[in-house]
């Protein structure tokens, strides 16, 4: 079976208790319980982590070479920070699509910005814990 990482990054961990207001009260272990059920309904197996380091999230994304096919990442506030994040997409070639719960371009002027969607294939954002599942979607198409 093919095989799709999910990857998550800082205060992601906190869903659910973390700005309902934002966020929603939809926790992580609830994404991944999502995530895993599409992964069946589309025929992939689905590796779910969460990090809050920056380079922990480099180095899952080059453990992802020759291991999964593709990766999901919500990033969380390193969307707009890392250029390490994005060299790692751009370094390794995993297809990669960024996804975010919240709409990031309705937000603050600094969220508007991604250095990860410069590597990426696409962003879906602003759909809540579907955001995941249309990622997963998009992925599979690219693969196909
Ligand atoms: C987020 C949006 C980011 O701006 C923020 O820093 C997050 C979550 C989202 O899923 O909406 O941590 O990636």
């Amino acid at each position: 079976m093919s095989s799709i990482l999910v990857l998550n990054g800082p205060n992601l961990n906190l869903l659910g208790q973390r700005q309902p207001e934002v966020y929603g009260t939809t926790t992580l272990a609830d994404v991944q319980a999502a995530c895993e059920a599409h992964g069946k309904n589309i025929g992939y197996d689905v590796a779910f982590s969460q990090t809050n380091f920056e380079g922990g999230l480099v180095e899952a994304i080059h453990a992802a070479r020759g291991t999964h096919d593709g990766i999901v990442i919500n990033a969380g506030a390193y969307t707009h920070t890392s250029i390490a994040i994005m060299d790692a997409v751009f370094s390794t070639q995993v297809p990669t699509v960024e996804v975010h719960l919240s709409n990031i371009h309705a937000r603050e002027d600094f969220r508007h910005t991604s250095y990860l969607a410069r590597a990426a294939i696409g962003q879906i954002a602003g759909f809540g814990l579907t955001s995941y599942l249309l990622g997963m979607d998009a992925l599979k198409a690219h693969l196909a």
